[in-house]
């Protein structure tokens, strides 16, 4: 594999069944981010004529965003927009998931609004929301002729973070919502120190339909997290939900060790 200047590969970041790109900045690592999700927009609209692009939260994918809203020749008329997790506030809420991806990417970019699936956050109750997002995930990729395995969607790009425990999307280290294998779609609740406790988020399945699964995860803490899932495999999906994340296409980490430069531990 040619390397590219910006990242190394180093061998202890061989996540079983996956590729791991560590950046020397976080900047270098967005960068390649926004470049992987443009790619993959752009083949898929090319292949199918639609492409499923599903957000992560969180402040990480924040310069990602920002970059992929500079992306030239992006088909926006034909990506659909969808939401891995969602905060129970209403999007105006600074703690919302779909404000912080319009602010950073959604408002800079020629997106038809119905292109958008936002979780309803302002609902007031998760569970409700959870399963509205599911039939609306459901019938927005059959209305457009997405393929599904196993009648799960099959998206093309799903983004994900990590948090310091381990967590992705709001799913929690020991949820119940880990073992969901039939809803795609489940009401959460993140622990007492998280921004904000009621969540909805998807469930592995869907990840695991998906051609594309991106990681995006910075600083030694989560990098050393990373690291365990490749020396102890078994050990570390028990503790860390980002760990039984599987692809039904690539999975992609990427990475970069450097601390600070804000959003660094700031997960929920
Ligand atoms: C959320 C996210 C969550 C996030 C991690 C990492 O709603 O909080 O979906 O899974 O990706 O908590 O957050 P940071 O990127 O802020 O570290």
């Amino acid at each position: 594999m040619t390397m590219h200047p910006a990242y190394t590969q180093p061998d202890d970041y061989a996540v079983p069944g996956a590729q791991a790109l560590v950046f020397a900045t976080r900047e270098a690592m967005a960068r390649e981010a926004a470049r992987r999700i443009a790619e993959a927009c752009r083949a898929a609209v090319s292949q199918r004529g639609v492409a499923a692009l599903m957000l992560a939260g969180g402040s990480t994918p924040r310069r990602t965003y920002e970059l992929l809203a500079q992306e030239a020749d992006m088909p926006w008329a034909d990506i659909l927009v969808f939401y891995g997790d969602e905060r129970m506030v209403p999007p105006d809420d600074p703690a919302s998931n779909a404000h912080m991806a319009h602010q950073t990417l959604l408002s800079r970019v020629p997106l038809p609004a119905a292109n958008v699936m936002r979780i309803a956050g302002e609902s007031g109750d998760a569970a409700e929301a959870a399963a509205q997002y599911e039939a609306i995930l459901r019938g927005v990729t059959q209305e457009r002729g997405l393929a599904a395995t196993q009648g799960v969607p099959v998206l093309d790009v799903v983004l994900l973070g990590m948090g310091d425990d381990g967590h992705t999307a709001s799913l929690f280290p020991y949820s119940t919502a880990l073992d969901e294998r039939a809803r795609l779609v489940v009401p959460a609740l993140a622990p007492p120190d998280a921004a904000v406790s009621q969540r909805v988020t998807i469930t592995l399945p869907l990840c695991a339909a998906a051609r594309l699964v991106v990681f995006l995860a910075t600083g030694p803490h989560k990098a050393g997290i990373v690291r365990e899932m490749v020396t102890q495999p078994a050990e570390a999906a028990r503790r860390y939900p980002a760990a039984q994340v599987v692809s039904g296409g690539d999975l992609l980490w990427l990475l970069a060790e450097v601390d600070g430069g804000g959003g660094e531990g700031a997960s929920a």
